[in-house]
Order: C-alpha cells, then structure tokens, then sequence
C-alpha cells in the first residue's frame, strides 16, 4: 500500500484514483472545482464512464478514497503524486502547460519530504524539467507516466494496461512508481523522461494516423465502387497491420487527437524536422468533415439551406459523454453555416451541456430528432441507434435518405423501409 495524491479529477484524474484505490492503495483526489468535490465524496460520478462509479463507491466505503478541494490539502501526506491536469493546445498550437504549472505551484510547499511528482497529463518533452523548475525542490523527484486509457473504457484499460511507460532519471523512483501497478502485472517500460513523453504522443499521432488512412482509403472505395468494411477486413488479417481501429467515419476527434497531434507537429518543427505526414494526417480529418457535410448535403437535394438536418449521436464516440473536439459537433457547425436546421438526440448529451452549437436543437429521444427532418445523419456510433426499427423513423421522418456517417445501421433493412442509404466508403 502506498499514499497517493492525484491532483485533477477529469477522465484521467478520476479514473486514476478509484483504480489506485480498487489495487489497495491510500488514495487522496484534489480538485480545484469544489462542487466536484463534493458530488465525488457523496459517490455521484460526474461523467459517463462504465464501472467509474461501482469502484468509486467501493474506495469510499472502505475508506481509502478521499476527495479535497485544492492540491495542497491532499499532498502532505502523499509519497507519490499524479498530475492529472488539463494540458490544452495553446494558441500556436503547442501544449499549454500553466494548468500544470499552477498545480505545481500549489503543491509545492506542501509536498512531503523526497515526495515522488508524477506527469500523468500528456506533456511535451521535457516538461518533468518545467515541474522541477516550478516546485523548486531538490528533495522531490519528478518521474513520466503517461496515461493511455480510453474514453468509454478507462477502467478497463487502466486496470488491464496493454503496457505501463515510466520515463525517470532517478531510476528509483521509476522503480516505485512502476510497482504501484504490480498486483495487474502489466508490461512495464522503464525510460527516460523524454522517451517516455514522446512515446504517448507517438502512440496517438500513430492511431490518428490510421483513422485518416482508412478514411482516405474510403474515399478511394467511392470511387472505384468498393466496400471500405471489406477492404479493412481483408487487410486487418495482415498480422503486421491488425485488424483493430480500421473503422472508417466522420472523421476522429476527442479532447486528445487534435491537440496532442498539433502539439507533435510544435515538437518536430522544434527538433528541426517537418512532420509532413501527420500534417496530412490532420488535413485528411479536416476534410473529411467536408465530405461528411457535403453527402448531407446531397442527400438533402443539393442545398442545406432550409432544410431540416436530424442528427443521432454528439459525443466524439460512443460510451462516453464527451464532447471536446467531436466530428459531430465540427460537421453540425457546417451544416447550420450552410443554412440547415439541425435537431439532434445523444443517449448522454441533454441541452444544458457545455460545448453545444448556439443554434442546435437538442431532442430528449431519437424519434423526437426525426420529426420534420428532411435526412437523418448517424454521427456517433452509439448501439441504441441499430436497435431502431427503419419502419418507425419511416412513420414519423418526411424525408427518405439517411446519410450513415459510422456505417452503424443495417443497410439491407433501411432500404426495404424506402430509404436511401449513404454511408462511409461504400
Ligand atoms: N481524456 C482522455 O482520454 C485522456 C487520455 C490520456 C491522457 N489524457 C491527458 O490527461 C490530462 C487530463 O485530461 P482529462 O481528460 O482527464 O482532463 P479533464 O478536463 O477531464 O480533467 C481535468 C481536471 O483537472 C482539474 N484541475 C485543473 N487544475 C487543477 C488544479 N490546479 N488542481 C486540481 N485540479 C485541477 C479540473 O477541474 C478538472 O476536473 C491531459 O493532459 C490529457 O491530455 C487524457
């Protein structure tokens, strides 16, 4: 058992201390939003996460999960720290890293003696530098462990890592670090800091650059006339590409693709290299927002102005609730610029929530969506939406085209209720 600190109670932060908390550990979470704070102590899980609020009540009743308002109060005791702040792109498109630094600043009086700081935030190379210049303590080693897990199934992935990274120079310190996670044996890599750093922006530019691979390959199966499902069938059996994340869609997003490649990109261009590729890689998202919007508007007759748009899905993907940086929201964007009317239904997403278009109509269910609508447009590949019955959209949408952006629902069933069915690369 260890004490731990986690400073910063997001996707990350949260998931970080219940899970440390189910291995056993004494798990102490901070926050500087005290409504948070107090919705965590009462067992309230602010997000959609699957098993986030089973293992939240589970640290609270046996006692080892605690949540303070502020960094200080909850690293005195603490022989290990995690910063799980925020790291957006700042305005040349570099990581900002003053949520970081203010959490550092907070913390740094209070930490105790040869206290272990760790980076769990996603930060540039040689940010374990930029928190030893901030805390301005000697006594304090600073160690990388960059999170990997994924939104929709962090519990998971955190408890059943394909790989835990420790970047460290005080190879000690990596070492307790790295045994925090011995009880679910994962594969532990021990590294430098900037290895360690790069390593997790390598990995997500890496997977970015496979969606837009298969995206760019779908807008080839138009083209030709191929099926983009079956093409990334008969490739995933290539055991040196795999057969995982070969989806094609409306283009990625979520709060870590765009911000960490565009950061990657202020890396390379610092270390002397221009990363061609993964300017593409960003180009070919970009534009197939474009193409997404434009199947939208043809289904819609030509023009989008005056039309009505249904849209199922908002969040970036299915199983979460977030929306930070979702194709739906960019594509939803350029239909009201073209003059559409856009109402939509997520499972997870009500109206009140922070990040939605001014002009968008939010519907409590996915019938509700459809009524008046000239096309429906599935965005996210929420389950729910391949349950509903093609005959019941039928009875209450006027138009008759779907534009399939997760290539989600049953085509053969669409088509037998009178729709027209455009999806993604077939
Ligand atoms: N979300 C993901 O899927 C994911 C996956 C891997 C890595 N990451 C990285 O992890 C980091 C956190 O991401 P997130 O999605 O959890 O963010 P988030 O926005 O969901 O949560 C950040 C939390 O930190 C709190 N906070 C900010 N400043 C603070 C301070 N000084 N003291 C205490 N709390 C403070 C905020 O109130 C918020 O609750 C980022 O660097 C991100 O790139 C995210």
């Amino acid at each position: 058992m260890t004490r731990l600190a986690i400073i910063g109670t997001g996707y990350v932060g949260l998931t970080t201390g219940v899970c440390f908390a189910h291995l056993g550990h004494e798990v102490v979470c901070a926050d500087t939003d005290a409504d948070k704070v107090a919705r965590l102590s009462r067992g309230e899980v602010p997000i959609v996460e699957h098993r986030l609020d089973e293992l939240l009540v589970e640290g609270l009743h046996k006692g080892n999960l605690r949540f303070v308002v502020g960094g200080a109060a909850a690293v005195t005791d603490a022989e290990i720290v995690f910063l799980c702040v925020p790291t957006p792109q700042g305005e040349d498109g570099s990581a900002d890293l003053s949520y970081v630094e203010a959490a550092c600043a907070e913390i740094a009086k209070s930490l105790a003696y040869e206290a272990i700081v760790v980076n769990k935030s996603t930060v540039p190379v040689g940010s374990t530098r930029v928190v030893e210049r901030v805390l301005r303590r000697p006594d304090v080693r600073v160690v990388s462990n960059p999170e990997f897990l994924r939104e929709g199934s962090a519990v998971d992935d955190f408890l059943r890592p394909d790989r835990v990274v420790v970047g460290c120079e005080d190879r000690a310190a990596g070492i307790a670090v790295a045994a925090l996670y011995d009880e679910i044996r994962p594969p532990v890599l021990i590294t430098d800091p900037a290895s360690a750093e790069t390593i997790k922006y390598a990995a997500n530019a890496f997977l970015a650059t496979k969606l837009s691979f298969v995206n760019a390959i779908a807008a080839i199966c138009e083209g030709v006339g191929a099926d983009v499902d079956d093409v990334m069938v008969g490739i995933g059996y290539d055991k040196r590409i795999g057969s995982e994340y070969l989806r094609p869609g409306p283009g990625w997003g979520g709060s870590c693709f765009g911000k960490d490649s565009r950061a990657l990109l202020n890396i390379a261009t610092e270390a002397g290299y221009e990363f061609d590729l993964l300017a593409g890689v960003i180009a070919v998202n970009d534009e197939q927002f474009d193409r997404v919007t434009d199947k939208i508007r043809v289904a819609a007759g030509g023009s989008l102005g005056g039309k009505t748009v249904a849209v199922w899905g908002l969040t970036f993907k299915a199983r979460t609730d977030d929306l930070r940086d979702s194709p739906a929201i960019a594509i939803i964007n350029r239909l009201i610029a073209a003059g559409a009317t856009v109402r939509a239904f997520d499972p997870t997403v009500n109206a009140a929530k922070p990040g939605l278009p001014g002009d968008l109509t939010i519907s409590p269910d996915a019938i509700g969506a459809i009524v008046g609508a000239d096309v429906l447009a599935v965005l996210t590949e929420w389950d729910d939406f391949r349950w509903i019955a093609p005959a019941d959209v039928a009875a209450a949408m006027p138009g008759r085209s779907v534009v399939d952006g997760r290539n989600l629902l049953d085509r053969t069933a669409w088509q037998h209720a009178g729709f027209t069915l455009v999806g993604i690369g077939r």
